[in-house]
């Protein structure tokens, strides 16, 4: 019998949004953390989990609900984690499993959720799965991954793979191995052989590693290419289309996005649903945001690239969102995004995409955008500082693609590399908080500045506006729940849209060019519009004949009085 009769979210240690009952993640902001970057405790130049635990504050400070950490398990490190050798366990270079588990219980003290990186489609070929199954084609691994026989041999007795796909990562989607004298696929490096998600051990395998995080207290995952789980039964070969790059030259419609996908990921879902209030997102992989209605399950979300892909400019926002609303339609939730590990960073990348100089202002204003839509911000590590890329020198990249694409004249690539810098703590050059020792990647030359400890003693800097701006959003029904809908307000560079509940009404406006915009409100029913945030300390505010004077790259958001 319990005999503290306060309301759950206002026990101490509550989960945030424990108001918000087993949906919390519609109501929450989800902080991305790369683990390798976000705090070294010993010294190697790597982050760790002791590192996170003690920068939890950081997030809590933020207004974040919950983190998401990028993998962490044990793995060669040959695509930075994503080739995983045993996803059951935690890599030593972050830590313990006890570490783990006291991160996980430090997070749910401070009202913290806890989600993982899954990484579902293929494992690394050092994980034990891969090691059995290509050691032997009777043993109990063997269908475990896809092998197929060649499809024949060349004059010289090159075997030939046995259909015409490809690896993101650049060249063939089948590498023949000589022990089994067969080839198998990989989506991605060499070393990530796909696993087989059509034998059923497989799947019972992978519910089998998921509840045993559940069972640790994990809150939710996030899905790895999760669309790229199952490929067409008979592995047929993709049609050819016109385009740019090898992949793109083909219409990829039976490697990934299969029709039966819906069901496995609902086979997923009631997996996590054993448990109340647990959490589901997948990565669409390599599809455009119109295929992603078709892989949804109940209560779980899905990350399309939408708004990530679009330019820093109010037309392609506008089509960006309004695209997004109808393939998804008012029904399904949304999972916003402009940036991960992945992506260069927004602030360089839109900032560039409208040729800006002052990528903090476009930071700021694209705050506003991803904390107001209708959906789930997923914030990535360093955004909220206003983070750039980080140049890396060519013999110091690490990013296997882009190692790749330096010798490979076929295949472009973006060096991930500069998304994934150490976050600066404090202005000290040596190490900037993050470490002893010296940084896995380098540090921008901007850090002396763009760091917490400056930004935090600086209001209008983009940290305290992400603050302000989460503060916001949590106490505003309209912005977390609100329908949403766009105002045209026929000035060029300016977005706007409504978020509405039975009981409130919120307007947002954004000027998206480097000049001051006056818009015209008087056209919305009603003047009476107070201004209660946006990228500036002091928001304009609206005249009495309903203009409202932006400043450049200023975002207001004005509720009705
Ligand atoms: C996802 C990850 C990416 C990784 C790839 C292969 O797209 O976000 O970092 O390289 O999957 O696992």
């Amino acid at each position: 019998m319990t005999t503290d009769d306060r309301p759950p979210a206002a026990r101490p240690g509550a989960l945030k949004g424990a108001t918000y009952g087993d949906e919390w993640w519609r109501h929450a902001v989800i902080y991305q953390i790369y683990p390798r970057s976000f705090a070294d405790t010993d010294g190697d130049g790597i982050g760790d989990l002791p590192g996170i635990r003690s920068h939890l504050d950081h997030a809590v400070d933020l207004g974040a609900d919950a983190i998401w950490l990028s993998p962490i398990y044990p793995s060669p490190g040959l695509d930075v984690g994503y080739d995983v050798a045993d996803h059951t366990a935690v890599d030593p270079v972050f830590g313990t499993e006890a570490d783990f588990d006291q991160l996980v219980a430090d997070a749910h003290g401070r009202g913290l959720r806890v989600i993982l990186d899954l990484v579902m489609n293929h494992t690394s070929d050092q994980h034990a799965w891969f090691q059995a199954s290509r050691a032997s084609r009777e043993g109990p691994f063997a269908d475990w991954y896809l092998w197929r026989d060649p499809a024949g041999f060349d004059d010289d007795g090159t075997p030939q793979p046995p259909n015409n796909w490809l690896s993101f990562f650049g060249g063939s989607g089948w590498q023949y191995d000589e022990p089994r004298q067969q080839f198998y696929m990989h989506t991605f490096l060499v070393e990530q052989p796909e696993l087989n998600w059509r034998n059923p051990e497989v799947e019972a395998a992978q519910w089998q590693m998921v509840r045993g995080w559940l069972d640790r207290g994990v809150d939710g995952f996030r899905l790895d290419v999760f669309n790229a789980f199952l490929k067409h039964p008979e592995l047929l070969a993709n049609p050819a289309r016109e385009g740019e790059s090898p992949w793109d030259r083909q219409e990829h419609i039976h490697d990934r996005d299969s029709p039966d996908f819906p069901e496995l990921i609902a086979r997923f879902r009631s997996i996590l649903d054993e448990q109340p209030g647990r959490m589901s997102v997948g990565e669409l992989f390599a599809s455009e945001p119109e295929r992603a209605p078709a892989l949804f399950a109940d209560r779980h979300l899905v990350f399309d690239w939408g708004l990530l892909a679009a330019p820093w400019s109010a037309e392609a926002y506008a089509a960006a969102i309004d695209g997004r609303e109808r393939y998804f339609g008012e029904d399904r939730w949304l999972a916003n995004v402009l940036s991960n590990h992945d992506q260069s960073r927004q602030a360089t990348r839109l900032a560039a995409s409208a040729g800006i100089d002052d990528t903090d202002a476009v930071a700021r204003a694209a705050a506003v955008v991803l904390l107001t839509l209708r959906g789930t911000p997923f914030l990535y590590y360093g955004e909220e500082l206003g983070a750039r890329d980080v140049p890396v020198p060519d013999d110091r990249i690490i990013d296997p693609p882009a190692r790749r694409a330096l010798v490979d004249p076929d295949f472009q690539w973006w060096n991930r590399d500069l998304c994934r810098s150490p976050i600066p703590w404090t202005p000290d050059a040596n190490g900037h908080g993050f470490t002893t020792g010296s940084p896995w990647l380098p540090f921008g030359d901007d850090a002396s500045v763009r760091n917490v400890e400056t930004e935090s003693a600086d209001p209008g800097s983009v940290l305290s506006t992400y603050r302000r701006l989460i503060g916001l959003r949590r106490s505003t029904d309209a912005l977390r729940t609100g329908r949403f809908r766009r105002v045209e307000l026929a000035t060029p560079d300016v977005l706007s849209y409504l978020r509405e509940t039975a009981t409130e009404r919120v307007f947002v406006v954004v000027d998206f060019a480097g000049e001051g915009r006056t818009v015209d409100l008087s056209g919305l029913g009603t003047r009476a519009w107070r201004p209660v945030g946006g990228t500036h300390v002091e928001p304009s505010t609206p005249g009495a004949d309903g203009s409202l004077a932006l400043r450049p790259l200023e975002a207001v958001i004005l509720v009705e009085a």
